[in-house]
């Protein structure tokens, strides 16, 4: 594809008008000229290709409002990977969820517009941490948190999200289990659960930043402000908070209860995905980013399906017992809905 395509020109204009109407509440009008011929070309290429665009909810609004099929949270989008009948599917999240998406669709061609686009919490554990933890507590279950390699999740019992992990550790029926690796959100599951909880040092390197102090000030600063927070926050962060949940909980939780003023404790694009659909809201927005998610842009999206690269690779052996993981997580949600 020329660059001559990428000019803004009155067609492309005209077939992104009804996009950018989406998005103009968080994207300046004199930005658009540069998002809207990438918008056009990756609309197009997706179609030819037969391909889908999943997009974590902290990726940025010209991505989660103009370019994807699919947004949601973890568990939202390791779903909808199972289940698409599209022959490509592009990830616009980090690399743990495009590893998730081909673990679930081995046959498909998964792509992630930039491979480096890593996670804290991923890195904070490997294969043989497990291994050596099962040894120290022989026949504990391990749940991992999908926030991980594929070898690790290989040597799980079953993965969680953010957004199922009460309900995932609770359907073991043990009265003990390793819960790895953010040991902030093992400390939120152990909070609701009777179940004893061993957990590890791995923390987001994005949440772990906020304070309770800090929801202190900003609550001083904006009075009758609601304040929701990630369970990948501290102790602190969550118990100063109104109510916590995965992302997909906290968006469900501002679009049902349109609280007229909002601090959202996560990624920040996150507001400004949700300011653009609620214009009711107003959004008190701490800006912590982060710096994995950021590495998805348009121009990364679009060149990842001229070239069709970088394509996501899992060992076969090491994807079929991933797979059992997953699935299994995948399972609880199914009984319970
Ligand atoms: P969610 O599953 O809540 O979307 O969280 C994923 C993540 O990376 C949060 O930092
Ligand atoms: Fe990982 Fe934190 Fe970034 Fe989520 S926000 S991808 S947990 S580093």
């Amino acid at each position: 594809m020329s660059t001559a395509t990428l000019d803004y020109t009155p067609a492309i204009a005209a077939a992104t008008a009804p996009l950018y109407e989406r998005v103009r509440g968080v994207i300046p009008e004199m930005e658009w000229p540069f998002h809207a011929p990438y918008i056009d070309a990756i609309n197009r290429l997706k179609r030819e290709r037969n391909a889908v665009i999943l997009a974590h909810n902290y990726q940025t609004p010209e991505i989660y409002h103009c370019v994807a099929d699919i947004v949601g949270d973890s568990l939202a989008l390791a779903r909808k990977a199972a289940e698409t009948s599209a022959d490509v599917i592009v990830l616009a999240g980090v690399h743990f969820m495009a590893e998730t998406a081909k673990i679930l669709s081995p046959q498909k061609i998964v792509l992630i517009p930039d491979a480096r686009a890593g996670c804290s919490l991923a890195d904070s554990i490997t294969a043989a941490d497990i291994r050596l933890l099962r040894e120290a507590h022989p026949g504990v279950p391990v749940v991992t948190y999908v926030n991980t390699s594929a070898e690790v999740k290989a040597e799980s019992d079953i993965c969680c999200t953010s957004g199922n992990a009460v309900e995932v550790v609770e359907s073991l029926g043990t009265d003990k289990v390793i819960f790895l690796p953010d040991e902030y959100l093992a400390s939120y599951v152990a909070a609701k659960t009777k179940v004893k909880i061993i957990t590890w040092k791995g923390h987001c390197e994005v949440h772990e930043r906020f304070t309770g102090s800090e929801i202190g000030a900003y609550r001083m600063a904006h009075p009758g402000v609601v304040v929701i927070a990630h369970p990948e926050c501290p102790p602190d962060v969550q118990a100063a908070s109104d109510f916590v949940g995965s992302t997909a909980k906290m968006i469900d939780f501002v679009a049902s209860k349109r609280p007229p003023k909002v601090l959202m404790v996560t990624e920040c694009s996150m507001s400004d995905n949700v300011a653009a659909e609620l214009p009711d809201v107003e959004f008190v927005r701490p800006c912590n980013l982060c710096p994995h998610m950021k590495r998805i842009t348009l121009p990364k999206i679009l060149k990842a399906l001229q070239t069709m690269s970088p394509q996501v690779e899992v060992d076969p052996a090491v994807a079929e017992r991933a797979r059992r993981a997953v699935e299994r997580m995948l399972a609880v949600g199914r009984k319970q809905h």
